[in-house]
């Protein structure tokens, strides 16, 4: 078990890692695990700031004792979001700490008596909201539908903490080090894009609201519930949140595509050499039965172009791309250039589908479409290349 952490004088990170589930929401694979943040701050009143996983709750505990002692109290469960993975211990914290208020806002408190039947001492805070701990106090900043609707973030001014909830958290266990500046940031941003482009991205105009309201706040530590708490550069995270949310995307291209017997794939591959005539070295290519869905919809949301292929089968889309298009719709991924390529043996489908896909999510439709009939020959295989080419002039003269 790791030991507390102090974050500042009076605040320690408490948080544990879970190397157990392999699948975040039982959808999202986590190849290095997890890790749910909970903060305490021991001052004249103590508060514990979220919980944890109820799987994680043995360790937990072991690590609450260790700094608040056999016998110590906890004054106040302020919980920020409610969802299991923060909350799930919350329970059982309620029968070893039975005089522990819960801090929330109202839907904190209806949702807490609907998921686990808590309804007596819990506290309702509105947005602005101080909470007095002695020297310490936070400041509450209601942020709904970050992700769900009861979230909200504290701010604490003496130490500029702000405890942000999901927002600003990635995937990934704090392996030793728990600061931005004592781990492989860059590993971890990759995966704080993965989560939000899955979990978080489809509540971006929220996200957007949210960030208004931390434009007026000196913030030097951001402390999130899941990944790294950045004390080197808050703005780093605080800025590319901003970008993701407003899809502001980078200049590169994922090409994802399913392929039953090569020759959607020997599609793709000439789009990909026609991206690379044009000098773009972002290609990300995906085939559709090999990656999981989490990882090309966090590349989708990095990128500014993306090149679709589908044999037809039955009629209609390869079921893992249909599936593909389906949470693209869901999250609500918006200002991409898409190509559209494809095959059929007798009958079309996919491309026709696919087409539809681009024009009611109001993606721009970048041409060719190119279909063809069992096998490309060399003039349908340049005319992949010509996508290719096209996609990557498109992007290099959008903006933003
Ligand atoms: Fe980490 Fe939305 O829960």
């Amino acid at each position: 078990m790791q030991s507390a952490v102090p974050v500042t004088d009076s605040v320690y990170w408490v948080g544990v890692n879970d190397r157990r589930t392999s699948l975040f929401e039982a959808i999202w694979p986590l190849p290095k695990g997890v890790c749910y943040n909970s903060y305490l701050i021991l001052d004249r009143k103590v508060a514990l700031l979220d919980a944890v996983k109820e799987i994680s709750l043995s360790g937990y505990l072991e690590k609450l004792r260790g700094i608040l002692g056999p016998q110590g109290k906890i004054d106040c469960l302020i919980i920020h979001h409610l969802e299991p993975d923060h909350s799930g211990s919350v329970p059982v914290l309620r029968e070893i700490f039975p005089q522990m208020k819960i801090v929330g806002n109202k839907r904190t408190a209806e949702f807490l008596g609907r998921l686990y039947g808590i309804k007596h001492g819990v506290e309702v805070v509105r947005d602005g909201d101080e909470l007095e701990l002695g020297g310490k106090k936070l400041k509450f900043l209601l942020t709904p539908m970050v992700h769900w609707p009861e979230t909200m973030m504290s701010y604490e001014p003496a130490d500029k903490i702000l405890f942000s909830g999901d927002a600003f958290g990635g995937f990934g266990t704090l392996d030793g080090g728990i600061f931005d500046d004592t781990l492989d940031i860059a590993y971890f941003e990759d995966e704080i894009l993965r989560y939000f482009s899955n979990i978080v991205g489809r509540y971006s105009p929220m996200v957007q609201k949210a960030m208004t309201r931390l434009k007026d706040l000196e913030v030097k530590i951001v402390a999130p519930t899941h990944g790294p708490i950045w004390r080197k550069r808050p703005e780093r995270i605080i800025d590319l949140y901003d970008r993701w949310s407003r899809y502001e995307a980078e200049r590169g291209v994922v090409i994802a595509y399913g392929s039953m017997y090569g020759n959607t794939e020997r599609m793709a591959e000439a789009a990909a050499e026609g991206l690379s005539e044009q000098g773009l070295a972002a290609v990300r290519v995906h085939n559709v039965s090999r990656s999981h869905v989490s990882y090309i919809i966090r590349d989708v949301w990095r990128y500014k172009g993306l090149i679709l292929g589908s044999p037809t089968y039955d009629t209609k889309i390869f079921p893992l791309m249909d599936s593909l298009l389906r949470l693209l719709e869901t999250k609500m991924v918006k200002k991409r250039a898409v190509g559209i390529l494809g095959s059929y043996g007798w009958a079309g489908g996919a491309v026709k589908a696919m087409t539809e896909f681009v024009k009611n999510n109001s993606l721009e439709l970048v041409e060719p479409v190119v279909e063809v009939q069992f096998a490309p020959d060399a003039g349908e295989l340049e005319q992949c290349r010509r996508l290719g080419r096209n996609v990557a002039g498109h992007i290099r003269e959008s903006s933003g």
